[in-house]
């Protein structure tokens, strides 16, 4: 499995000329991915974190183009870090908006987390899950049915925080005062 390493995703970030509000927002992804990777390995659950790191700063690649081209950065981000020789990160990227499934393993894998760690951060802030996925039915949901596909998000990843931390001696709420901690 071939992972980029943090300086080199910082060098695509560049590349694509990412604006520095989503490189924040990506920055603090990858904290909170990685703190989480760390906590789980605490509690014996190991899972990649060069591969966490990568996903999670990579996760908006093709965000910036969206806006104009309408593509679904999800998508269109997972082919080209696979087109770029990272299929792994690209697999994770694909799903950070929407998991292929929840629970798919018996323990919390790497999409998850990246995933989750999107729906903690808002900009480059640290917020409730309830409070992103508020502003994501409010931005994005603009019909009838990306509601009902928001709020099943909604409720699948209140679900999958609860799985997160399950493994975690701190609470959700506790997530900001932790990180910061940690500076
Ligand atoms: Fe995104």
């Amino acid at each position: 499995m071939r992972v980029p390493a943090r300086q080199e995703c910082l060098r695509m970030l560049e590349a694509v000329a990412m604006p520095l509000h989503i490189q924040n927002h990506s920055r603090m992804v990858c904290r909170v991915a990685l703190f989480l990777c760390d906590g789980l390995a605490g509690s014996g659950v190991s899972v990649n974190r060069d591969l966490v790191r990568a996903a999670a700063l990579l996760h908006d690649i093709t965000k910036p183009r969206s806006f104009e081209t309408g593509e679904n950065h999800a998508r269109t981000g997972g082919e080209y870090l696979t087109r770029l020789g990272f299929p792994e990160v690209g697999e994770i990227v694909r799903q950070h908006v929407i998991l292929d499934r929840y629970f798919a393993g018996r323990l919390p894998s790497e999409a998850e987390l990246v995933n989750y760690s999107d729906k903690r951060v808002l900009h480059d802030s640290i917020v409730s899950l309830n409070t992103r996925m508020d502003y994501i039915v409010k931005r994005y949901a603009t019909t009838a049915s990306l509601q009902r596909r928001a709020r099943q998000v909604w409720r699948d990843s209140l679900a999958l925080e609860k799985r997160i931390f399950s493994y975690l001696p701190i609470e959700p709420e506790q997530l900001a005062e932790n990180l910061a901690a940690g500076d």
